[in-house]
């Protein structure tokens, strides 16, 4: 905001302020507006609007100026007039799931625009394509997909994750070594921009914009409808999962080398897994193909990495997201799961043998026998079979193709609040790898968003050489900076 207010300063007042000293002051004004344009509101106070606000991350809440909550796009269009005129900082919300609460605008006194009723699937089976609205939470769209032809598309593995914020910034999950991110196969946008206008973003139409919504969306407008490419949901899938014991730290180093030199070199399309470094580690994963070609490929990662036994069945495709949603797929109304944590991420093209070794030595160090229930996450992103990879890096503003880790550090607490003194445990652990390869950009997912990131940071990190193109659209399709965020696309 710095910029902004010295450009307001210089211009006099012919740009509306939107960094005004108190913005919570506007909210009768932006009240006033909604009601005028009949705009369905969660009234502050009210019952529906305090649970609305309760973000999925209990340890970062914010007060909202306002909470729109339309039914039509046109609402959307008069929700986000009634900001922009305002001078008030205009956020979409869909699942609610920003690690950030970014969904809540990420800082205090923006108008809210939750996508709640934009939850609608719509397959063309013939076609195989989708009308999917933001609002849907995961669970509920997989299944409203299967039940429309048996169809599917790529995407997260938590039920209740929106559509909107996995798929604008990212979307990795169990299909992705096979199908690409769940950006990878949206077909066409439509999108309320910062003017109000509305317009359809695709290869064909505004390519800038639909460049830009793919891995930096919510800052350059209000989805209310992604057309996606769909695929038949695969069925007989092998579900695995292996108890490892790392017994030291050099025994962690040795798995992990196994596992980043598999990922790059050997990991087929068809196998998607993950590393969970906690408490209890594992192992899992799924395989789409027959149990003994399953049994062919995983031999050698087995034997380098010490595993063997495991739990290995087959699974229907609602079956296999079901194992990995730890809950039913359909989702409660209203949505009232929260945790109480701090995240980080990094995004490493490779780890050098210092990386590992600092990182396996910070877990021995201060990991292991650390009682509060943190993880690190390994999923195997990238490496020369996956789809993921297959797209150049600047096919997208999605800027971490060529990971091969998508790495997620955890820490939470289930007793009150989190010590803000705790940070220090991943800080210090995402410190250690970053040090030992000092000339590295490293990148970060900002679908994990790290809320200790400066701006400045969260901008080098989340999107790298493809921010500057970035920034350049942004000064395009909205530049009075209607919709902003500490960590979001600035121009
Ligand atoms: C339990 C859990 C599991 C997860 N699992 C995975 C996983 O398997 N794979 C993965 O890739 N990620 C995963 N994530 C991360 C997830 O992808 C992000 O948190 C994602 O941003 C959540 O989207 P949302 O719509 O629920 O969140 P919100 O907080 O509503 O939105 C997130 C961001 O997107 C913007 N946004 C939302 N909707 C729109 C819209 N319609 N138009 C424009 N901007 C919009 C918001 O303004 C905000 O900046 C997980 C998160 C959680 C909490
Ligand atoms: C990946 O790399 C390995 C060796 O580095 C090679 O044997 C294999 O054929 C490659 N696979 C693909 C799909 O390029
Ligand atoms: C991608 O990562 C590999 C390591 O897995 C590295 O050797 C290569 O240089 C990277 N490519 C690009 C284009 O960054
Ligand atoms: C709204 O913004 C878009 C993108 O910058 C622009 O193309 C369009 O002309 C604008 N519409 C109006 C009515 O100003």
């Amino acid at each position: 905001m710095g910029n902004l207010s010295f450009l307001v300063a210089s211009l006099g007042c012919l740009l509306p302020s939107l960094s005004h000293a108190n913005p919570l002051d506007k909210r009768a004004v932006v009240d006033t507006c909604l009601s005028t344009a009949k705009v369905p509101v969660f009234t502050s106070g009210s019952g529906d609007y305090n649970q609305a606000i309760k973000p999925f991350n209990n340890r970062v809440t914010f007060k909202p100026a306002a909470y729109a909550v339309p039914q039509t796009i046109q609402q959307v269009q008069d929700a986000v007039k009634c900001g922009s005129s305002n001078g008030v900082t205009v956020t979409a919300k869909s699942g609610g799931h920003s690690y950030g609460s970014h969904g809540l605008g990420g800082e205090d006194g923006h108008l809210i625009v939750d996508m709640r009723n934009f939850n609608s699937v719509t397959v063309d089976q013939a076609a195989f394509t989708a009308n999917i609205g933001p609002g849907g939470r995961l669970g509920n769209v997989a299944t409203a997909l299967y039940n429309q032809g048996k169809q599917a598309i790529s995407h997260g593995t938590c039920p209740g994750v929106g559509v909107g914020g996995l798929t604008l910034h990212g979307g990795y999950g169990l299909s992705s070594r096979g199908r690409g991110l769940t950006l990878d196969n949206v077909l066409e946008a439509t999108v309320v921009l910062a003017n109000s206008t509305v317009v359809t973003a695709s290869t064909t139409q505004n390519s800038d914009l639909f460049w830009a919504l793919r891995g930096a969306g919510a800052a350059f407008g209000v989805v209310t409808n992604f057309k996606f490419k769909t695929y038949t949901a695969p069925e007989n899938n092998i579900v695995f999962q292996y108890g490892v014991n790392p017994s030291s730290a050099s025994s962690l180093a040795t798995m992990l080398t196994a596992l980043q030199d598999f990922t790059i070199n050997s990991q087929p399309d068809n196998l998607n897994m993950r590393l969970f470094l906690a408490s209890q580690t594992t192992l899992s994963g799924v395989y789409y193909g027959s149990r003994s070609d399953f049994d062919k490929v995983m031999a050698p990662l087995l034997s380098k990495m010490g595993l063997s036994g495991g739990q290995i069945s087959t699974n229907t495709w609602l079956n296999t997201l079901s194992n990995f949603a730890y809950g039913p797929l359909q989702q409660a109304v209203p949505y009232d799961t929260h945790e109480t944590f701090f995240s980080k991420s990094l995004m490493p093209d490779y780890l050098s043998p210092a990386a590992i070794t600092a990182l396996s030595n910070y877990w021995n160090a201060n990991a292991r026998y650390n009682s509060r229930a943190w993880y690190l996450l390994f999923d195997c992103h990238g490496g020369n079979s996956s789809a993921v990879s297959k797209v150049a890096t600047d096919a997208t503003s999605y800027a971490h193709r060529n990971a091969t880790f998508k790495m997620q550090f955890y820490d939470r607490t289930y007793n009150g609040n989190y010590d803000p003194s705790w940070m220090s445990f991943l800080n210090g652990w995402v410190k250690s790898v970053t040090d030992a390869m000092p000339t590295v950009n490293f990148g970060m997912y900002i679908n994990y968003a790290d809320t200790s990131l400066s701006k400045e940071d969260a901008h080098k990190h989340y999107w790298k050489d493809n921010y500057q193109r970035l920034s350049d659209i942004k000064a395009v399709y909205d530049p009075k900076k209607v919709f902003e965020g500490p960590q979001l696309v600035g121009s």
